[in-house]
């Protein structure tokens, strides 16, 4: 047999599909992989539904249904007051992690650095090794998860030509404040470095806290492309898609090679989407999510776990666990799901040194009963 090199050094598979394997084998209540376990917007399935009887079921336009293209700039204007233009500056994209890795494959050649800072979505440095390039992780500051920004100077060398970011922060659910993002414009005003800005979870975002977009910074818009999943924002994550906003040059490069990699996205969904944002009658994913974290801190407060930070966004919420065990975090989260029911995803799967700060994360975006019942389990430990 012909030996097949890797084109990246992660090893096995993604945590995520190893828990929720795992927690299926064991009849586990699965609070691991990020996704809701109820029903999405029933005006969305609907909308689905039409799409396929009105005949959207051949290709879509290579950027994207220009309906849908319309509706995100609309909804970005009213939410953000930025204009975006949707013929040049809008790619749909079929999920968000396609759409990093991309953009990603738009910014770098063969031998180039990107920066990303740890805990980390676990695909990004694959897809920065993917592409020939180097990744250099700088690891965020607990417990708040903060940017040592002294430390990002320091890793800047004339090879880095992309750096990638995600607020609101997955695991931490931490959220980039306004300071952070002059930080960022301070450090690569001089550089050639390339933002990928990844805020699929702009819509989780709790505690009146905001999320501030790159979009919004125009100094560093003009430098970046900015990522987003509408499986985030709609509950659908199995629908897979999402979409790119670049200045018109970085999106000409992105459809240089998007054209090439999938050429098109799922058209009903399109078109689904397209009227579920546009009809103003989309579900506010905010609040019913700040809900489901609020009642998940009140329901742990009676297990051993200690939660140190309310999440501010996403829909994880971290905890420790030293009042229960000192286990490692992948043995303990094993542990946690074969012996006691739950599953959980271990943080130190966020970094590419397996760094163990002894937490583990659990997502929320479960319907109330799978909450109470998870902690029903918490409660025995
Ligand atoms: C930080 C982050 N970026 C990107 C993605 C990918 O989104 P999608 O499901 O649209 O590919 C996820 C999904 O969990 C994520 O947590």
């Amino acid at each position: 047999m012909i030996q097949l090199p890797s084109k990246h050094s992660a090893t096995g598979n993604t945590i995520f599909a190893v828990m929720s394997g795992l927690a299926q084998q064991y009849g586990a209540i699965n609070l691991s992989q990020g996704f809701p376990d109820f029903q999405i917007d029933e005006q969305l399935s609907d909308l689905l539904a039409e799409a396929t009887r009105l005949g959207f079921n051949q290709y879509a336009p290579m950027p994207g249904l220009p309906m849908l293209r319309a509706a995100i700039a609309a909804d970005f204007k009213k939410r953000y007051q930025v204009d975006i233009d949707p013929d040049t500056e809008i790619t749909i994209t079929p999920g968000a992690t396609y759409g990093i890795y991309t953009a990603f494959s738009a910014i770098l050649q063969k031998g180039d650095e990107a920066i990303l800072f740890e805990p980390a979505y676990d695909s990004y440095i694959p897809n920065i090794e993917m592409n020939g390039a180097k990744a250099i992780p700088i690891a965020l500051t607990a417990p708040g998860f903060a940017v040592d920004w002294d430390k990002v100077k320091a890793a800047i060398t004339p090879k880095t030509k992309a750096l990638i970011l995600n607020t609101p922060h997955n695991p931490t659910g931490s959220v980039w404040s306004k300071s952070d993002w002059e930080e960022l414009a301070d450090v690569v005003r001089d550089t050639d470095i390339v933002i990928i800005s990844d805020e699929v979870y702009e819509q989780l975002i709790f505690d009146g806290v905001k999320h501030y977009s790159v979009l919004e910074h125009p100094e560093l818009r003009s430098r970046s492309f900015a990522t987003y999943s509408f499986g985030k924002a709609y509950n659908n994550t199995g629908w897979k898609m999402g979409y790119c906003i670049a200045p018109p040059a970085y999106t000409q490069a992105y459809r240089r090679l998007h054209q090439f990699l999938s050429f098109s996205v799922n058209t009903p969904a399109q078109y689904a989407l397209a009227k579920h944002i546009a009809s103003g009658k989309a579900s506010a994913v905010r609040s019913m999510m700040e809900g489901k974290r609020n009642y998940f801190i009140e329901l742990m407060k009676e297990t051993p776990f200690t939660i140190q930070t309310p999440a501010r966004g996403s829909y994880f919420q971290l905890a420790t666990y030293e009042a229960i065990s000192d286990m490692p975090d992948t043995e303990f989260a094993i542990w946690l799901t074969k012996e006691h029911g739950v599953a959980t995803i271990p943080v130190s799967a966020f970094y590419h040194n397996k760094k163990d700060d002894k937490l583990i994360r659990f997502c929320f975006a479960k319907k109330e009963e799978t909450l109470e019942q998870a902690v029903a389990k918490l409660k025995l430990l």
